[in-house]
């Protein structure tokens, strides 16, 4: 089977360089291709007995025709690891640890009556779960009464659901008990609705800020809301602060029986079909793509589409899309993602469920994924479609059913670093240190445009040296690198069995490059550019060169 890949590859020669190779290569692949004809008058069928033939998969996967199109020849089999492609080696050594300590005072004690904190979070599903489980640690800074948090109903994801729509509001107020005290409602004040004095905090504001800034209004108004709340507290905390945030974060927040209840149905119905699969988070939409200012070799048609929608953020200042690519902070192509997974071992046999939103190019972008992964599942294939009419209309309720789907798998991936990939991937480590692969792309991009001269061995062997420490294994980023939803090292435990075993050895965290996890949300400062990668720059997207995939 051969499926042409979007002619959305770039390619870096020199023009110089190109104008001599073009010859030579098709001199040198005619005189092999007329070699072949020659063998294969004497050999029986090529399909089945290619693997007896070394010399002849390297070199056809060198072929490059006069206008610079090239094979990719992609085995249809992961290969033989000495890894199990589905657990993490040494997860059994580490447990999730989120008990306070016997210091902890309990609520009852600490919370002074007459202090409501009432909080309004902002953002999506996973922006708004990080804003919730803040929440819960401010009330506690200020020894203050919670109210259970007020959703974001107006935001770009639009959504009417209130907290108790998508969340156990009772389980969510009993788990909590000890450590914050919780209530539905803001009481009435004299009779009347009592309107809380609104402010708003800055980000990742620090206890000390809390205390200089929300605390005096909260002794003289008694009730404050705290506005447009995500990420406003400090990534670093005290130990038994960073486990109230894991508390909340792993146990206290379930979802409602409808939603878990239905996400649930839809991993059964992958799990009947398949023992194992992978989940993949793919964000590929256009205004993502456009706000990134990643070029992914569409030509015109692509620049003026993105460029359009780029337009929307009159903040946004020029990018050099070769740069972002460079830096790692372009979405791989579900093509891209496709190659690491088949590189990194998983077969074509292995079960896929997608999640992502719409996908800029549709199917023809799905198309080199589909046919790598031929077993591809979305809520679209696994739902009917009044199970998915009943809830469509909700952001959040259709995020909350992939988060369930993403988090039940037994290897979750991603293109991206935005809020629920960093969520899962926290969430991953401190249930199990469940397979979780994030593409480390500043290395990736520099193979992709590459792989149409190179082996699939030397290419996979590639991939699987760039994705070491990128394969959600225990240990893997430093404690307190990263933000600690992605990384809740005050929430893990290392058994004590373990612990002496490893001690013994040298102790190695995993290579964290901080471009790579860095939010592909947060474009970067172009004025830093220090232009020492001429050889690069420009290259990349001078040339579009079509790479077929060909399995075998
Ligand atoms: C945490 O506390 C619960 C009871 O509240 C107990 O069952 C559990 O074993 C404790 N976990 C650890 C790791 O101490
Ligand atoms: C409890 O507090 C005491 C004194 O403040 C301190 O020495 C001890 O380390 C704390 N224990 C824990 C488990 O945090
Ligand atoms: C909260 O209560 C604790 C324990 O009584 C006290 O040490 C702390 O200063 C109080 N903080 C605020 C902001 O009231
Ligand atoms: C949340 O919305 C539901 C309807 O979707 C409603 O019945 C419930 O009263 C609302 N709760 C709050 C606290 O607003
Ligand atoms: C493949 O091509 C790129 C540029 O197009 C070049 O830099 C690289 O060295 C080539 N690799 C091989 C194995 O020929």
């Amino acid at each position: 089977m051969a499926v042409t890949a979007l002619p959305r590859r770039r390619h870096y020669h020199h023009h110089g360089r190109l104008r001599l190779l073009i010859p030579a290569i098709s001199a040198v692949s005619g005189a092999l291709l007329l070699l072949f004809a020659l063998i294969s008058l004497v050999a029986p069928s090529p399909a089945d007995n290619d693997h007896l033939h070394p010399l002849r998969r390297r070199v056809v996967n060198n072929v490059v025709d006069d206008i610079g199109n090239s094979e990719f020849r992609v085995p249809t089999s992961g290969g033989k690891l000495d890894r199990d492609i589905w657990r993490s080696s040494r997860s059994k050594f580490y447990y999730g640890c989120s008990n306070a300590s016997q210091n902890f005072t309990e609520a009852e004690a600490i919370t002074h009556p007459n202090r409501y904190l009432v909080i309004a979070t902002s953002g999506g599903l996973n922006q708004q779960r990080t804003g919730i489980i803040d929440a819960v640690v401010a009330a506690r800074i200020l020894n203050a009464t919670l109210v259970v948090p007020k959703l974001d109903q107006k935001s770009f994801w639009k959504d009417a659901s209130n907290f108790s729509d998508i969340f156990d509001a009772d389980w969510f107020i009993s788990r909590l008990s000890k450590d914050v005290k919780i209530i539905k409602e803001l009481p009435r004040r004299a009779g009347k609705i009592w309107f809380p004095y609104r402010m708003r905090v800055p980000r990742k504001c620090s206890p000390r800020c809390y205390q200089n800034r929300v605390l005096p209004n909260l002794l003289k108004k008694h009730a404050v809301q705290l506005s447009k709340f995500d990420y406003r507290l400090s990534n670093k905390l005290e130990t038994d602060l960073q486990k109230l945030r894991c508390r909340v974060n792993y146990h206290a927040l379930k979802f409602t029986d409808p939603i878990a209840e239905m996400g649930e149905k839809l991993v059964h119905r992958i799990r009947t079909r398949s023992k194992h699969y992978i989940a993949l988070h793919l964000r590929f939409e256009p205004d993502m793509l456009a706000f990134s200012g990643c070029y992914y070799g569409g030509g015109d048609k692509e620049r003026k589409e993105l460029g359009a929608i780029r337009k929307r953020w009159k903040t946004l200042h020029h990018v050099n899309p070769d740069k972002g690519r460079r830096q790692g902070r372009c979405p791989l192509t579900p093509e891209e993602v496709g190659l690491m997974l088949r590189a990194l071992g998983y077969n074509n046999d292995v079960h896929i469920y997608v999640a992502s939103g719409e996908v800029y190019g549709g199917e023809e972008t799905l198309a080199p994924l589909k046919a790598l992964f031929p077993n591809f599942h979305s809520k679209d294939t696994l739902a009917s479609k009044q199970e998915l009419d009943a809830i469509s209309s909700f952001s959040a309720r259709m995020a909350a059913l992939d988060f369930i789907v993403c988090d039940e798998s037994d290897v979750f991936v991603t293109n991206n670093n935005g809020n629920m990939a960093k969520m899962l991937a926290g969430r991953r480590r401190y249930y199990g240190h469940k397979p979780t692969i994030r593409p480390n792309a500043k290395n990736l991009f520099r193979l992709f445009p590459n792989r149409g001269n190179m082996t699939w061995e030397v290419f996979a062997s590639n991939v699987r040296t760039y994705q070491r420490g990128f394969m959600g294994e225990p240990m893997e980023v430093k404690p307190g690198r990263g933000e600690f939803h992605e990384n809740p090292h005050s929430c893990i435990c290392e058994d004590s069995e373990a612990k002496k075993k490893l001690e013994s050895g040298p102790r190695k965290f995993g290579k964290v490059n901080g471009v790579t996890r860095k939010d592909v949300w947060e474009v970067g400062d172009d004025q830093n550019d220090d232009g020492n990668d001429n050889e690069e720059q420009g290259g990349l997207t001078q040339m579009m060169k079509r790479i077929k995939m060909v399995f075998y």
